[in-house]
C-alpha cells in the first residue's frame, strides 16, 4: 500500500542559518575510536599522516566534519592533560578505568588531536576535566593550547608547537550527574561557575564554555544551570552552551538490543525512540526561553546516536556495533529534529567517530580495512545544510506508532544555500509502506531537480569489509518538478535529499 504526504516550503520567507556545528562528531579514548581507529600511529603501515589513518581523515573531510570533540565522554574527567604532552616515550601509562581498564599510553594527546583537526580542517571541542580536576588544570591547559606569550606558551613551543592553536570550543566536564562526578545540579552550577571564571580568553580565541547539561529528560537539571549559570555575573557571561545527551537505545540500558536482526516491532521501536529527541528539545528549550528569551545560551546536543548490544565477540565496554538502513533513518530524523530547532541548538555531536556506537565508519582490527556506514551516507548528503538558511516547511503525514509513542512517517527539512539553490532532506520512517509526496515550493523558480536515495536492498543488510557498498546512495528516478510541484516516492525505509536549481 502507498501513502501519501504533502509537504509545503515557503522559499521566499527568510529563516535562520544552520549552524554548520550541527553536524559535528565526538571521539573519545573508548574501545578502538582513537587507538586502532583514527590513529594508527606514525609508523604504521596502514597510509597515514603522522599517525591518522589518511582514509578515516578523507572520509570525514568529505562530509564536511564542522568540529570534532575529545577526549571524551566519561574519559575526559579521568583525564590528565599534562599525561599527553611531551615525548611520547616519556609519557605515563595510564589505566582507561570507564572502557575497560586498558592501558593508555598517551600517544595521542593535545599536539596530536590538534594535529588531527588541521588535518581535518575542522574546529576542535575539547572537553575539560571536572570530576577529578581542578580549575587550576582546566585554566592551564586553555593557556598551553591559547596563549601566545608567557611559560605556558613556551613549554608549547619546546614541545614542537610555537603558534597558538586558539581553540575556542570547551565543555567543562562531561555528563557530571553520572560518571563525571554524581554532582547533584545545584553542586555542579557552583562548580562551573568556579571553573568558567578561570578559563581565560587569549589574544583571537574568545572561549565558548560549554556546560554539562541534562541527562534525557532531566528538566531540573535545566532549570538549576539556566537560574544560575545563564545570566551575566559582574558583566562576566559564563555560559555559551548547555549540553544533553540522548541516545536511542532499545531495549533499555539492561537488555541492549542488538543491532541486527531487528523485526517490525524493533524497527519501530528505534524510530519511536529517535523522535523522543524532538520532545527533549523543545521541553528544555522551553525552559531555557523563560531564562534566556535571547537564545544566547546555545543547547548543545553533544552526544546522541543509536546505542546497541556490542556485536559478540567484541568487548562489551568497547561498545563496536554494526549499523543497517535504520541507522541511517534514526540519523536523518535526528538532523532534520536539530534544524528545526536550530535558533537554539546549534551544535551536535554524534558519538562516535569510528568502532564506537553510530559511527561513520568500522575498521578491521590492527589496522585492517576500513568501511563506511549508512550513516556516514546521512552525513554527506547532509553537508548542504551547513551555514544554509532554514527554510519554513509544513508537513502532513501518516502517524506511525510503537506501543504507546507516535511518530510521523515523513520527517523533512529544508534550506537555502547562499549559491541560491535550494535542498530538501527527507526520511520515510515506514519500513513497509512507500509514500507518494506532493511538494509545492512556494516562491520558488528552480528549473531543474537532482535527488539521490539511501536504500538497503534488505532491512537488515549492512556494510562489509566484504561488501562494503550494500547500503549506499544512489540516483533517485521518478521526481517531477513542474512549476514550482515537485512529486517523488520515497521508499519504505529510506533517505533522500532534492537539489533543486
Ligand atoms: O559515548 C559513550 C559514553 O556515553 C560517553 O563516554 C558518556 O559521556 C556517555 O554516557
Amino acid at each position: 500500500m502507498t501513502h501519501h504526504a504533502k509537504i509545503q516550503i515557503n522559499t521566499a520567507e527568510s529563516g535562520p542559518v544552520i549552524s554548520k556545528h550541527i553536524f559535528g562528531h565526538f571521539a573519545e579514548h573508548l574501545g578502538r575510536c582513537i587507538y586502532d581507529g583514527l590513529w594508527v600511529g606514525p609508523e604504521s603501515p596502514v597510509p597515514n599522516v603522522r599517525g591518522w589513518r589518511s582514509d578515516l581523515v578523507e572520509a570525514l573531510r568529505a562530509i564536511k566534519i564542522p568540529n570534532l570533540r575529545w577526549p571524551g565522554g566519561c574519559f575526559a574527567d579521568d583525564y590528565f592533560w599534562r599525561d599527553g604532552i611531551g615525548p611520547t616515550e616519556q609519557r605515563p601509562r595510564r589505566v582507561n578505568a570507564h572502557w575497560g581498564g586498558v592501558l593508555d599510553d598517551n600517544a595521542v594527546g593535545t599536539h596530536e588531536f590538534l594535529d588531527l583537526c588541521e588535518q581535518l580542517e575542522c574546529e576542535p571541542y575539547i572537553a575539560a576535566n571536572v570530576g577529578s580536576g581542578s580549575p587550576r588544570e582546566m585554566r592551564e591547559w586553555v593557556e598551553y593550547v591559547n596563549a601566545a606569550a608567557g611559560t605556558l606558551a613556551d613549554e608549547r613551543a619546546a614541545n614542537g608547537r610555537k603558534e597558538p592553536w586558539k581553540v575556542t570550543l570547551w565543555g567543562v566536564g562531561n555528563e557530571n550527574w553520572g560518571c563525571g562526578g554524581h554532582m547533584r545540579p545545584d553542586y555542579y552550577a557552583d562548580e562551573y561557575r568556579r571553573y568558567a571564571t578561570y578559563v581565560q580568553d587569549h589574544p583571537d580565541a574568545t572561549v565558548q564554555r560549554m556546560a554539562c547539561g541534562p541527562n534525557e529528560d532531566d528538566y531540573s537539571w535545566t532549570e538549576v544551570m539556566m537560574r544560575q549559570c545563564a545570566a551575566p555575573l559582574y558583566g562576566f557571561q559564563p555560559m555559551d552552551g548547555l549540553s544533553l545527551h540522548y541516545y536511542t537505545l532499545p531495549g533499555g540500558w539492561d537488555n541492549k538490543a542488538p543491532a541486527r536482526p531487528f523485526d517490525q516491532a524493533g524497527w519501530n521501536e528505534v524510530m519511536a525512540l529517535g523522535w523522543r529527541m524532538d520532545e527533549l528539545v523543545i521541553k528544555h528549550s522551553a525552559i531555557m526561553d523563560r531564562h534566556d528569551p535571547d537564545k544566547k545560551v546555545a543547547l548543545v546536543v553533544d552526544e546522541w546516536g543509536a546505542w546497541y548490544r556490542e556485536e559478540k565477540g567484541t568487548h562489551p565496554r568497547f561498545l563496536f556495533q554494526q549499523q543497517t538502513v535504520r541507522d541511517a533513518v534514526l540519523a536523518a530524523i535526528n538532523l532534520n529534529i536539530f534544524i528545526d530547532h536550530c535558533e537554539r541548538l546549534r551544535f551536535a555531536n554524534l558519538a562516535q567517530v569510528v568502532n564506537v556506537l553510530q559511527a561513520i565508519a568500522l575498521t578491521e582490527p590492527a589496522g585492517g580495512r576500513l568501511v563506511l556506514t549508512p550513516t556516514w551516507d546521512v552525513f554527506a548528503l547532509y553537508a548542504v545544510h551547513q551555514e544554509a538558511m532554514r527554510l519554513p516547511i509544513t508537513i502532513e503525514t501518516a502517524q506511525l506508532a510503537h506501543v504507546e509513542k507516535s511518530f510521523p512517517q515523513v520527517s523533512a527539512t529544508a534550506s537555502l544555500a547562499e549559491n541560491g539553490q535550494i535542498n530538501v532532506t527527507l526520511a520515510n520512517t515506514d519500513s513497509v509502506h512507500e509514500v507518494e509526496i506532493s511538494m509545492a515550493l512556494q516562491g520558488a523558480t528552480s528549473k531543474t531537480v537532482q535527488a539521490r536515495v539511501i536504500a538497503s536492498p534488505e532491512l537488515t543488510a549492512c556494510n562489509t569489509f566484504d561488501q562494503p557498498r550494500t547500503i549506499t546512495t544512489t540516483d533517485l528516478a521518478g521526481v517531477t518538478l513542474s512549476g514550482d510541484q515537485v512529486t517523488l516516492t520515497l521508499s519504505a525505509a529510506s533517505v533522500v535529499s532534492l537539489n533543486l536549481s
